[in-house]
């Protein structure tokens, strides 16, 4: 069942019913103000720092969900309505929303009087724009009143949620004209302040809201709309809000257009105040209200965001037999990749903004998926988060991004992290062909004294690994590796203990972490990355160094193929009794899926044809109709060896749910080996596009991924196995979106930018006759035309540039241009 569909050409998905099974959000912002926004107007914003500088109040996990946003009211004639139906949920005569790139317009009707809403964050511009386009389409007059209503956070949204017996004393606000300001802790010390506008006079306000909403009514009947008039109350602690109160009439088929806008200042200290030292110093937000104080304006400042995006999209394009590809490709997981950057794990429905800052891994992954769309800011990214790195190759496993300092609280030992470091690096020259950033002076621990080459940030990152071997010569996986609910040295039986963080007693004197527990999956992502470092030491001519490399990466691989190949599959791990995880001999968790992509990708035993029989392995007992699981079987009691993994139930989350992100390194594996069907079927099952007919199903939103898929064991833990397989959870910011992008794009399409030029090696379904694709590469750009005269999946039997044939499949880089590449499979 759909609850909307792709308008491809605006480049929006259109919601038909508000009620949706689940709030179907979009991002708002790219740069410093950010706002979160679902289908029915709910949601919260923020600047930079979701945690720190919390704007707005928004209820996570509230009965009834999705409880406070920015919400706009009418009250016509006693009848009380919203234009995007929450929260008073009066049946609408028409309903729409569109989520755009950056933008979201909720339009609804009722009683012949139609509310357009745009919701904005303009470029270059710390507040959110909502333009309100009211039209009277009846053919008599409508007189009726018209409210605005935001609620105020107290700015530390961590400390709002819990510090009543202060808060309810702090709330401040200042009324002046049509602007209401927020200046909570404003005359002590922050300096900094929020405001929301209309570009009208108003005819009343409220900004206390007991007096609003009423201590008995919540926001489906606030007291004041239900009264038909504003109270002009005025917040002295308790609740500050902002709202405010017009009157209008309209004739038939009159419109009227209002711009409200939230914004958000600093000031420097010396300039906060009017001369009275008490009023704010108002300059900047009434320059800023005046940039949109038009409907001409806030058009133009509409088509400046249309035209950033068109240039983000403009980049890599692609024409395929499959309309839900190109809308993947072109469209939705490009703008995903974007909406990951920015706000790492910081704040979506499902992480509420105060618990984590941005992570070393999921960072570093994240530049996957747009450093070709931006990639000044992918290197001004990595390298702040190289800064966290410690000097022997450690990291902190994240960081806040206000102050961009490595998080003390969950500290470091995470077995992967640096490894990450490698790739990102390595995708930022691929794409660039900038070598400039090897030299860049980085800080080890935020600390310039301490500061190294990029370069040696590489080389402490690949022997951090290497220092780090256990009994079978396998990495040691110290607190967790990938996989953060695979904890085998911080395992533990009190409620309440970090199963990342806590330091088992055991462990206490080897330094915190068992040393005999060795991570199969950080084996095989070494294997896999080491070549990009071995790579970069070649051409820097640093032979030696790249041949000692490459000596550890062959160890490696031996290591795995003596240890940890299961004769099937690869193992998992090697607890810290020493016991085999992931292997046949296991009564449950006998197969995962993190190890095999990576071990596939860097040929690790593949004369004895280890990446079929991994893949055929993979595809019986870990594919499911909507993905792949993450183990199989489902653990189906608490195993303390394993740390948190097996506290989930069956189905679920890292225990056998379909874990998104790691079907994409099985996407590119399958597509790698050459099975491109394969490939292509495991990315169809879980492509966001693919699951639009199944939204009933999936519920969460049908244009970007989501972390998790209920696997095929979930329910099993109650004896109704399948109960809410396929049920998608924590939509938005997951590392799948730059891996799925990579695993399209690169590895089935083949488009792979290389540090020579840009490598064409597509893996498609042999039933494909080709497809075309236009990609700007190092200042050039190629229309590329892939020909599958002879329904092949994988195999580039020539191609040309200009005309002109190529060896092999690596596009040169050239000076600028369009060129013309015709590649034909076969
Ligand atoms: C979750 C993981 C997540 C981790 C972050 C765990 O509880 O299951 O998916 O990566 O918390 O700290
Ligand atoms: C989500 C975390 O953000 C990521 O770092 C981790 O790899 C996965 N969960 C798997 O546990």
């Amino acid at each position: 069942m759909k609850f909307g569909y792709f308008d491809d050409a605006k480049r929006e998905y259109v919601i038909t019913s508000p009620r949706t099974p689940y709030p179907w959000i979009n991002y708002l912002g790219t740069q410093g103000f950010f706002s979160l926004i679902s289908n029915t107007a709910g949601g919260y914003s923020f600047y930079k720092d979701a945690r720190l500088r919390r704007i707005t109040r928004y209820r996570y996990n509230n009965v009834p969900i999705d409880m406070g946003g920015r919400y706009f009211y009418i009250n016509e004639n006693g009848t009380v309505w919203n234009p995007g139906w929450s929260p008073v949920k009066t049946e609408l005569d028409f309903y729409e929303c569109r989520h755009g790139m950056g933008y979201t317009v909720i339009t609804g009707k009722k009683n012949g009087l139609k509310a357009e809403v745009t919701f904005f964050v303009p470029q270059d511009y710390d507040g959110e724009v909502q333009q309100v386009v009211l039209t009277n389409e009846s053919d008599a007059m409508k007189s009726f009143s018209l409210f605005s209503f935001a609620e105020w956070c107290l700015w530390d949204a961590q400390d709002d949620s819990n510090n009543f017996q202060r808060n309810f004393s702090t709330g401040r606000v200042e009324v002046k004209d049509s602007v209401i300001y927020h200046k909570t802790e404003y005359r002590d010390r922050r300096n900094h302040y929020a405001f929301y506008s209309v570009n009208e006079p108003i005819d009343g306000y409220d900004t206390d809201r007991d007096s609003f909403i009423g201590l008995y009514n919540g926001f489906g009947d606030p007291q004041a709309v239900l009264a038909g008039k504003a109270n002009d109350s005025f917040a002295d602690g308790w609740a500050p809000i902002a709202s405010h109160y017009k009157k209008i009439t309209l004739a038939p088929g009159e419109t009227k257009t209002l711009v409200f806008i939230l914004g958000y200042v600093e000031m420097p200290v010396a300039e906060k105040f009017e001369a009275d030292g008490k009023t704010i110093n108002k300059v900047k937000a009434l320059s800023m209200i005046a940039k949109y104080d038009t409907p001409a304006k806030v058009a133009a400042g509409m088509a400046e965001l249309r035209a950033a995006w068109d240039k983000l999209l403009g980049i890599l394009n692609v024409s395929t037999p499959e309309d839900k590809v190109d809308r993947m490709v072109n469209i939705w997981n490009q703008y995903q990749c974007m909406v990951t950057f920015n706000l790492s794990r910081s704040a979506s429905y499902f992480e509420s903004g105060i618990g984590r800052g941005m992570g070393f891994r999921d960072s570093n992954q994240d530049i996957l998926g747009f450093v070709h769309q931006i990639p000044d800011r992918a290197k001004e990214r990595i390298i702040d988060i190289a800064s966290t790195q410690f000097p022997d190759g450690g990291c902190y496993h994240q960081y806040q991004p206000l102050t961009k300092k490595g998080n003390a609280d969950i500290g470091g030992d995470f077995s992967d992290d640096p490894l990450w470091l490698i790739l990102s690096v390595s995708a930022y020259i691929k794409e660039t062909g900038d070598w400039s950033i090897l030299d860049e002076m980085v800080p080890y621990d935020n600390d310039m004294s301490k500061a190294q080459t990029m370069l040696e940030h590489l080389k402490v990152s690949f022997y951090h690994i290497v220092n780090n071997l256990g009994p079978h010569k396998l990495p040691l996986a110290m607190r967790a590796d990938w996989n953060d609910c695979i904890n085998l040295s911080c395992y533990s039986d009190t409620p309440g203990e970090s199963f990342q963080t806590y330091t088992n007693p055991k462990f206490k004197a080897e330094g915190g972490y068992s040393k005999v527990a060795e991570s199969v999956m950080v084996a095989a992502l070494f294997t896999y990355t080491g070549p990009n470092y071995v790579a970069i030491l070649k051409h820097l001519g640093k032979d030696d160094e790249a041949k000692a490399a490459q000596d550890a990466i062959d160890a490696m691989k031996k290591a795995i193929m003596d240890s940890a190949w299961d004769g099937d599959w690869f193992l998992r791990a090697y607890d810290a009794n020493g016991e085999k995880m992931g292997s046949k001999e296991c009564e449950e968790g006998q197969i995962f899926i993190e190890p095999q992509g990576f071990a596939i990708m860097s040929d690790v035993g593949k004369e004895q044809g280890t990446d079929l029989k991994t893949l055929a392995a993979i595809d019986e007992r870990l594919n499911t109709k909507f993905g792949l699981v993450l183990n199989n079987p489902a653990y189906s009691k608490y195993y303390i060896q394993y740390g948190e993994i097996s506290t989930y139930p069956g189905g679920y989350k890292e225990n056998a749910g379909i874990f998104t992100h790691n079907n994409a390194w099985i996407i590119c594996a399958a597509a790698y080996a050459g099975q491109g069907d394969l490939a292509f079927k495991y990315y169809s099952e879980i492509a966001p596009a693919y699951t639009e007919d199944t939204s009933d199903i999936h519920k969460t939103e049908p244009y970007v991924y989501g972390q998790m898929i209920g696997g095929k064991d979930a329910g099993s833990d109650i004896g109704r196995p399948g109960k809410n397989f396929g049920q998608g959870k924590n939509s938005w910011l997951t590392g799948t979106a730059a891996w799925n992008m990579v695993a399209i794009s690169q590895y089935i399409l083949g488009i792979m930018p290389d540090f020579d030029g840009l490598k064409v090696d597509p893996s498609i379904p042999a039933e494909w006759d080709g497809f075309k694709a236009s990609r700007q590469f190092r200042g050039a750009t190629y229309n590329i035309t892939v020909k599958n005269p002879n329904h092949v999946c994988k195999g580039v039997k020539s191609l040309t540039v200009d005309g002109k044939a190529v060896d092999g499949n690596v596009i040169p880089a050239s000076n600028g241009g369009v060129h013309e590449v015709i590649v034909t499979l076969g």
